[in-house]
């Protein structure tokens, strides 16, 4: 048997994924959350030693679980959180905490830059809006701030990357400092059109092009790992997509047109494009889906900050529940719907991204009674998940035209049926859920696949099957009706 390994590595765990090279398959999987550090309200790290130690123990564990020897992989797939700025140095050791996307501490430089005009310059090059979100003002807050880094810098031995450059490095033995062009289009460095780092951009945030990875193809061979002791030598690292790109990818997202919705710590809806750069007149932003054979994939995305890591608060600080899962039936236990007409749950904790851009809004949970119940607060933040992905898709169809009659979704919150109906009522599409909801992972595999010379687009179309569809719930549209008047109220007042 010949196998792929596909490596997730997300914003709050890592989750290594086994999938049969013949029939592509997955066969399992195993994960681990690791720690979040919160140095101060609204900054976010990750210690890239606990990352890397994720990736080691999962893949361990994966192999032992299905009794494989290593020489039996064929191909490996990474995808990863986006935009997250790792600094390391040329021994493959961290040099700093990376800074994650969710990071907010470079909103004073942004509207520094904003305030210099630099608006439609950047997003004109790289498709992005000014925003404490994409890596740039990441890295220059690094040289800026930590001495480890602007020392490096200083001697040459200082290299940056997006997650998956840390790990292609880590896994080829300190070799392989890559990335692919639906990564490096993340970073606010790229220009969009040349898919090459932009001289004018690395002036304005001071990094050095030497420090960064070279920009590839998505599929092929980024390099092959080398003294790890739990895989062999010499098996080839053919794949690379950031996680959301990955998503669209594995929900067979190849062709113009195609769309899809991931809940995952956040939620990201994608578009592909096409070959056509399409600049978002609504909020939206325009990035790179994959590169194959030098030739770019566009896609239009809107980008909300805080999707299942609104149920993970409930669990983790309201402590409403112990387990995400219980989030849905806890749910459902509102009969009345007039209970919920004045409670909104707005799940801005790590501020707005699309459609409004505002670096500085904080969640909120409103019309609260003396009767409001766990319940009742769990069925608020459903829904504000879910209103909140509908401003996406709304910004969509302005930018687009399109009347998105039906929505592909997957990611773990994907599972949550409630949220699906509210999502299907509130956008008034039709929700499709496919069988495997792990697509980012899965994703990786086919990119993997296909960077190794195992498959071709049209076989791997062949493997994407549905497993329900959810309707407009005609009985819940007027009070979801209601509920969108309330919301886009409050957004107006108080958020935009
Ligand atoms: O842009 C951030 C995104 O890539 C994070 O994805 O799945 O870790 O929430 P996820």
């Amino acid at each position: 048997m010949n196998y792929i390994l596909s490596i997730d590595q997300g914003t709050t765990g890592t989750r290594a994924c086994l999938i049969d090279a013949t029939s592509f398959s997955m066969l399992g999987q195993v994960s681990r959350e690791y720690p979040q550090i919160y140095p101060k309200p609204s900054w976010v790290e990750h210690n890239l030693n606990d990352i890397w130690s994720t990736v080691e123990v999962t893949i361990k564990e994966l192999l032992k679980n299905h009794n494989i020897q290593g020489q039996m992989i064929k191909a490996i797939g990474i995808t990863n959180q986006r935009e997250t700025t790792c600094a390391f140095d040329k021994k493959g050791t961290p040099l700093a905490n990376a800074i994650v996307w969710q990071d907010r501490r470079t909103a004073d430089f942004c509207q520094e830059l904003r305030d210099k005009n630099l608006s439609e310059k950047i997003k004109e090059k790289t498709g992005l809006p000014i925003d404490p979100y994409f890596s740039a003002t990441k890295m220059n807050w690094l040289l800026k701030n930590n001495s480890a880094v602007s020392g490096a810098n200083a001697s040459g031995n200082l290299l940056f990357g997006t997650v998956d450059t840390f790990l292609l490095y880590k896994l080829s033995g300190n070799v392989s400092h890559k990335t692919d062009a639906s990564n490096a289009s993340r970073t606010m460095l790229m220009d969009l059109k040349t898919c090459d780092w932009d001289k004018e951009l690395l002036e304005i945030f001071s990094v050095k092009r030497e420090t960064l990875p070279s920009i590839e193809d998505s599929f092929g061979e980024f390099g092959v790992t080398k003294g790890l002791g739990f895989l062999p030598d010499g098996i080839p690292v053919t794949g690379i997509l950031g996680d959301q790109q990955s998503a669209l990818f594995g929900q067979a997202g190849f062709h113009k047109g195609d769309m899809k919705c991931t809940y995952g710590t956040g939620a990201f809806v994608l578009l592909n494009t096409g070959s056509d750069l399409v600049y978002s007149q609504s909020g939206l932003l325009t990035t790179v889906e994959y590169r194959h054979k030098g030739k770019a994939v566009y896609a239009l995305e809107g980008s909300s900050y805080i999707a299942g890591a609104a149920v993970q608060w409930l669990r983790d600080n309201l402590k409403i529940i112990s387990k995400s899962t219980e989030v849905e039936p806890l749910a459902r236990e509102v009969k009345n719907m007039d209970e919920l007409k004045h409670i909104q749950f707005f799940p801005f904790f790590a501020g707005i991204g699309s459609p409004y851009w505002n670096a500085e809004a904080k969640g909120a949970l409103t019309g609260l009674t003396r009767d409001s119940s766990r319940s009742h607060i769990a069925y608020a933040c459903l829904e504000g998940i879910a209103m909140s992905i509908n401003d996406l898709l709304s910004a969509m169809k302005k930018d687009t035209g399109l009347a998105i009659k039906t929505l592909k979704v997957d990611g773990g919150a994907a599972a949550n049926s409630l949220l699906m109906e509210l999502q299907a009522t509130i956008s008034e599409t039709t929700i499709i859920r496919p069988k495997v909801i792990e697509t980012t992972a899965f994703g990786a595999a086919m990119a993997a696949a296909i960077g190794a010379g195992l498959t071709d687009f049209e076989k791997l179309e062949t493997t994407w099957k549905k497993d329900r569809e959810f309707p407009i719930e005609q009985d819940l549209l007027p009070y979801i009706k209601d509920k969108k008047v309330l919301w886009n109220k409050t957004i107006q007042t108080f958020f935009k």
